[in-house]
């Protein structure tokens, strides 16, 4: 398949599927089209049948754009400095290493301790929530960050050339650097401040003891030296990306965690070792190598250490007190987020992606109804429900299948003794029931004004290889490079449906590449963009898409654009920033009055050295520091306005 000539998204071409079938791109667009007409969500499909010039003519007499969207596109940007759109201004709200408690000294990156570490913001900021203050306000100049710190770059922040030359205090420090950390903040005059000594500010790291909470404790699988009963385990990992719950609360995603663990060939049981196998554990030495100081990590002396990591862990920034449970109803995975959207009933459906190549998206709708008085009567709705694995047709249909033990192939035949084993092997159990392998599906998020569903795949350059599968009509380009994002409109817009329609929204790439699509605007007006990450929706439902991977397949840095999701610009997208040397863009998070919008600046330098860093950012000098920013508009207005 190597050989054979990529696919274009050109009306005369076609495009190849999984079962051979290929239809022209004009004709996957107009089956949606007639597939949205049906649903009537009150879209004029019309809009976009009179083509790219009317489109661009009616765009052109609108001096304000009803979208709300009128900032000046940024040009591409490959300079050491953040660079925004005119007339927004930038300031770093906190950095790797700033201590969130009075007692904790200053970050100087020569005398670095695991103990102060524990105490100071960590590394690699990724999902940044704003939590307003009080609860259940729209406070949006006082509030509670709760950030994710994925993971760390010890050639980076130690001078070591490698992970194998960690000392034993490095590695400790790198387990306090990870997890989950709350800081309060406030916005005094026009500068967001961090408050050192609130009773809010917490740190979660790979140290903390958390619960194992739904159909995977107390199982065999989850029992430990540390914890024997299986119904509680040690710290929180690889924590991507995330998303904030109705009542409050923050649902983390325990992502790369197979980079943790070593010696993946040592396990003996018949279960975990095909559990091992297709999650991607090391037969020997991990990425990190923190085995080689902590024996947890060392598969051959801890074998169910692994079964705790790759869970969506359920943090309460408003109560430090309350001790972080991992929802195992949600399915072990390596989970990019978790986000939530409440149904017309009351009940709370939670989308979640597997970030890996050929990997599912998931979806999970609670038994209960969700209670928006009392939110402490929300503290375990999420153990009670019914877990969903995607079936994307090549017709624009699709369907939820249900991950549920008897049901099927989930039987004791297939090594799926209970709903237990179903949770913390669902890779395998998706495979059984013929999920749609996705290109990397990370952010998924509900849009709050149309209501649809967005899938961000960010790349999958394995697509169409030798052995691997192919395109089909939701994965549409072999060596996807840029990735792609995918619309959902669950079946009578009800988001506890068990079908759905979907279309592509967005094929990303240079416009100028004919295998670019951007919901059929006109590409002469919109953004170079590649890699889609993380995404948040503005209160006029326009999609903000922060991204990764912009400096390998574009060769420019990551940034955070905006794309109309409706109307005649539907698909008009342009990038409002740019980021630094080596990083991703993270966050992104809004404040509720839409006037600051946070971003993270993950891994800075990245691919460069403690001892010559490519940048020094967000400081003069020294080593980057991965860092949260706040960005604002000079003149107080909403941003992107
Ligand atoms: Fe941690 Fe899927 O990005
Ligand atoms: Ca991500
Ligand atoms: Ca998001
Ligand atoms: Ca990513």
């Amino acid at each position: 398949m190597s050989t054979e000539p990529r696919n274009h998204y050109d009306p005369d071409e076609v495009i190849r599927s999984t079962e051979g079938k290929g239809d022209a791109f004009s004709e996957v667009i107009s089956h949606r089209m007639s597939r949205r007409d049906v649903l009537r969500t009150g879209f004029s499909a019309g809009l976009l049948m009179l083509g790219g010039a009317s489109i661009a003519k009616m765009v052109s007499t609108s001096s304000q754009s009803p979208t709300g969207l009128n900032f000046t596109p940024i040009s591409s940007h490959t300079g050491d400095s953040i660079l925004v759109s005119k007339g927004y201004g930038v300031q770093t709200v906190v950095r790797w290493g700033d201590p969130m408690n009075p007692n904790c000294p200053e970050f100087n990156q020569t005398t670095q301790t695991a103990e102060q570490q524990a105490h100071s913001f960590g590394y690699n900021s990724d999902f940044v929530g704003f939590l307003p203050l009080p609860f259940g306000s729209k406070n949006s100049t006082h509030g509670l960050l709760a950030v994710n710190f994925e993971y760390v770059n010890p050639e980076m922040m130690f001078p070591i050339k490698e992970a194998k030359d960690l000392t034993e205090e490095q590695v400790q420090i790198c387990t306090e650097a990870v997890g989950f950390g709350v800081i309060e903040i406030k916005k005094v005059g026009a500068e967001w401040q961090t408050i050192v000594d609130s009773q809010f500010n917490t740190r979660w790291t790979a140290n903390s003891k958390m619960r194992v909470a739904g159909p995977a404790a107390g199982s065999d699988r989850m029992k430990t030296a540390t914890h024997p009963a299986g119904d509680h385990c040690t710290g929180t990992m690889s924590n991507c990306s995330a998303g904030k719950t109705p009542w409050g609360t923050v649902l983390s995603g325990e992502e790369n965690f197979q980079d943790l663990f070593a010696n993946g060939a040592t396990l003996m049981d018949a279960k975990e070792k095909r559990s091992a196998k297709r999650y991607g554990l090391p037969d020997g030495d991990s990425e990190y190598r923190w085995e080689q100081h902590q024996s947890r990590f060392n598969l051959a002396l801890h074998p169910n250490e692994a079964n705790t990591f790759g869970w969506v862990v359920e943090i309460d920034p408003y109560d430090p007190t309350w001790m972080p449970a991992k929802r195992t109803s949600l399915g072990r995975i390596r989970h990019e987020a978790a986000t939530t959207h409440v149904t017309k009933d009351g009940r709370v459906v939670m989308y979640s992606g597997d970030d890996a190549r050929f990997e599912y998206v998931y979806k999970f709708v609670c038994t209960r109804a969700y209670n928006s008085t009392d939110r402490k009567a929300n503290r375990d709705i999420l153990d009670e429900g019914i877990l969903y694995v995607a079936k994307f047709n090549d017709d624009g249909s699709g369907v939820w299948l249900p991950l549920v033990h008897g049901h099927g192939p989930l039987t004791a035949e297939n090594g799926f003794d209970n709903q237990a084993d179903v949770v913390i092997d669902v890779r395998i159990a998706a495979d059984l029931l013929g999920a749609t392998k996705m290109d990397r599906p990370e952010d998924i998020e509900v849009n709050p004004v149309n209501e649809k569903v967005y899938i961000v795949c960010t790349n999958n350059v394995d697509r169409g290889k030798d052995g691997k599968s192919g395109p089909d009509k939701s994965n549409p380009r072999s060596d996807n490079k840029h990735g792609h994002i995918v619309e959902v409109i669950e079946a009578g817009n009800d988001h506890a449906a068990t079908t759905f329609a979907w279309e592509l929204f967005l094929v990303c790439g240079d416009p100028a590449d004919p295998e670019t699509y951007y919901a059929g605007f006109p590409k002469s007006q919109v953004s170079k963009i590649s890699c889609p990450d993380n995404i948040c929706f503005d209160a006029k439902g326009n999609l903000w898409i922060a991204t990764d991977g912009q400096t390998k397949a574009l060769k420019l840095h990551d940034g955070f654009f905006a794309v109309p999701t409706e109307g005649p610009e539907r698909g008009k997208l342009q990038q409002f920033m740019a980021a630094v040397p080596g990083a991703e863009v993270c966050g992104p998070e809004f404040t509720p009055d839409g006037k600051t919008v946070f971003l993270a600046i993950q891994h800075p330098g990245e691919g460069s050295t403690y001892d010559k860093p490519s940048t020094s950012w967000p400081d003069k000098k020294g080593i980057p520091r991965p860092s949260v920013i706040a960005i604002t508009k000079d003149d107080g207005g909403i941003i992107g306005s």
